[in-house]
């Protein structure tokens, strides 16, 4: 594989397909056996986790319910910034089981944020499953349970992760060349 080029940045191979297929089959086999009779519901934050919850939610194999946020981070000049609900929940999550699906955990701001929102829903309980997670970059406490790869603070591309809305489209995932 060789480098790949999004608007102004060069970016190298960093994990391959057939090792993020891998850990996705990995976290399946193990949700399937965490969540059996529970029936879950996978809420998936859009847009960068479309791929990723794809994958995973084809190898579920128990009673699961999947839906979509969309969730949209405004760097203000406040150092906690705001994160808005671009698009909400449409359903009743009260007594419910979630299992928050995210492409990538960076400071943990989103989620920090979003938290709150859905605990006053009165969930029967919230955990996160995230494929990349960059545990150096986090700032705001946000509880990790489950993960596929455990990343360096490097920006990556690739498998539904983007720059400036590019670079999504590749089933491998691309670490910024220094
Ligand atoms: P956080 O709120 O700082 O944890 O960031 C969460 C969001 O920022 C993710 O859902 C991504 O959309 C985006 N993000 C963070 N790091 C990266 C990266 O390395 N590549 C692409 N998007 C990223
Ligand atoms: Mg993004």
């Amino acid at each position: 594989m060789s480098t790949i080029q999004v608007l102004d940045k060069t970016f190298e191979p960093y994990l391959k397909e057939a090792e993020i297929q891998e850990k996705i089959t990995a976290l399946a086999t193990q949700l399937n056996q965490d969540y059996a009779g529970k029936r879950p519901l996978f809420l998936s934050v859009l847009n960068g986790s479309f791929l990723f919850t794809a994958d995973l939610f084809k190898q579920i194999t128990i009673e699961a319910e999947v839906s979509f946020i969309k969730l949209a981070s405004y760097k203000g000049t406040s150092s906690t910034g705001n994160v808005i609900t671009a698009i909400g929940l449409d359903i009743n999550v009260k007594d419910r089981h979630i299992i928050i699906l995210e492409d990538i955990i960076d400071t943990g701001k989103t989620l920090h944020h979003y938290l709150p929102q859905l605990e006053s829903m009165q969930p029967a309980s919230i955990k996160i499953a995230v494929l990349l997670n960059k545990k150096e970059a986090l700032q705001f406490p946000v509880q990790v349970d489950y993960r596929c790869f455990d990343i360096p603070n490097k920006f990556v591309v690739g498998y539904g992760l983007d720059y400036d809305g590019l670079g999504r489209n590749s089933k491998d995932i691309y670490q910024l060349k220094a």
